[in-house]
């Protein structure tokens, strides 16, 4: 799905690469890279929930923070697709960058590189992207009241003043379903649930168009999941926000996405719509996350196929198919050689040298 030919494409990533540099001895010499991120491509149209799964350490929350360019990434291209009716501030923001970013390109018709920004111009559009954090303990401030929390970004980006402020996030907690008058306790007076709505009542603050969700339920007890998971499926019907959803299983995802990526060290494996992901898997990595996920058909007999050991270490991936130590159907050419990616017509994608000969199981989703 090209940005520049789709309307409907609100973030192309293109070729994603994040290396961090590994260093050694008195004089810090880089002896190696972890390869977190290593050429990810996808897209997300607006609207639309991504999910993005994998185990721990696959690169999803790096992945994420390249796009809310908390890190530069090392390679690659985040294009975001502007918003037609940008405010004044925007408007004249956008000449100054248009004006000495043309040359590299950073804009082509309304569609901005992200990743070519520097800290100076990402200001005005790092409000577009938000992200939602996978530990409402830590993510939060505990010296800050939830009426400073949330209030942050309006005082970096707008001129807005205190009683304005008050009034706007007394709106964006009901939003959440927070009582306003609460906003001026500290985050220690709630419990994880409530924590996490502070997190998306500051990640709305600004309008965002996209937002990152890392893991936004994965730290709450199971009785809560829903309630936040469906508080965000509100907030998208009524605001027509993109998300980008990452679980570490797809169980969380299935419900909530349109379409679906796995990833796994640093790669994305297999991407197509969520029900053709969940009914006919095309890479055995699918396949095996697949197995753990519950079944709407209990008579159904399925096997679970258990992962064994880790994911390896990005800093010294397996040759040839990263996964093929751990797949129960890799032959010698998983070994050798890098699978390519092969995509069918209605965009279900995967890389694995033996997508024409196997059939895999998936799971029964309505
Ligand atoms: N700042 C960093 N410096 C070095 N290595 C990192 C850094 N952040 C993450 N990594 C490594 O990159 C890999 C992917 O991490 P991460 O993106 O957190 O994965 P996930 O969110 O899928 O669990 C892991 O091996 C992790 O140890
Ligand atoms: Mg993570």
């Amino acid at each position: 799905m090209n940005i520049h030919e789709n309307h409907h494409v609100l973030l192309e990533v293109r070729n994603l690469k994040m290396h961090f540099p590994i260093r050694r001895g008195l004089f810090k010499k880089v002896v190696g890279h972890v390869r977190a991120v290593d050429g990810v491509s996808f897209s997300v149209k607006k609207g639309e929930t991504l999910g993005l799964v994998g185990e721990s350490g696959c690169g999803k929350t790096t992945a994420g923070r390249c796009i809310v360019r908390a890190y530069s990434p090392t390679e690659g291209e985040i294009l975001f697709r502007e918003e037609e009716s940008l405010t004044e501030d925007m408007r004249k923001l956008k000449v100054h960058i248009n004006s000495h970013r043309r040359k590299d390109n950073a804009t082509q018709g309304d569609v901005i590189d992200f990743a070519r920004l520097q800290q100076d111009d990402l200001r005005a559009y790092r409000r577009e992207i938000q992200m939602i954090f996978q530990d409402p303990y830590s993510s939060l401030n505990p010296r800050m009241t939830v009426l400073d929390i949330v209030s942050e970004p309006l005082v970096i980006h707008t001129q807005k003043k205190s009683a304005e402020l008050k009034d706007h996030v007394a709106d964006l907690l009901r939003k959440v379903g927070l009582r306003p008058e609460y906003m001026n306790r500290y985050p220690n007076a709630f419990s994880g649930g409530q924590r996490q709505r502070i997190g998306i009542a500051r990640a709305l603050a600004l309008h965002p168009r996209l937002i990152v969700c890392d893991e936004p339920v994965s730290a709450l007890d199971v009785s809560v999941q829903a309630q936040v998971v469906n508080l965000l499926q509100d907030l998208q019907a009524e605001l027509g926000i993109s998300y980008l959803f990452i679980a570490h299983d797809l169980s969380v995802v299935q419900h909530v996405s349109q379409r679906v990526a796995v990833m796994y060290l640093g790669k994305i494996v297999e991407l197509a719509e969520s029900k053709a992901l969940y009914r006919v898997p095309k890479h055995p990595y699918t396949e095996a996350l697949l197995s753990a996920v519950p079944s709407t058909n209990p008579d159904l007999k399925r096997e679970r196929i258990v992962l064994t050991g880790d994911v390896p270490n990005p800093s010294n991936p397996p040759s040839g198919c990263a996964f093929h130590p751990r797949c129960r159907y890799a032959r010698e050419i998983c070994k050798k050689e890098t699978p390519p990616w092969v995509e069918t017509l209605d965009g279900h994608g995967a890389a694995c040298h033996l997508v024409n000969e196997l059939s895999l199981t998936g799971v029964n989703v309505e």
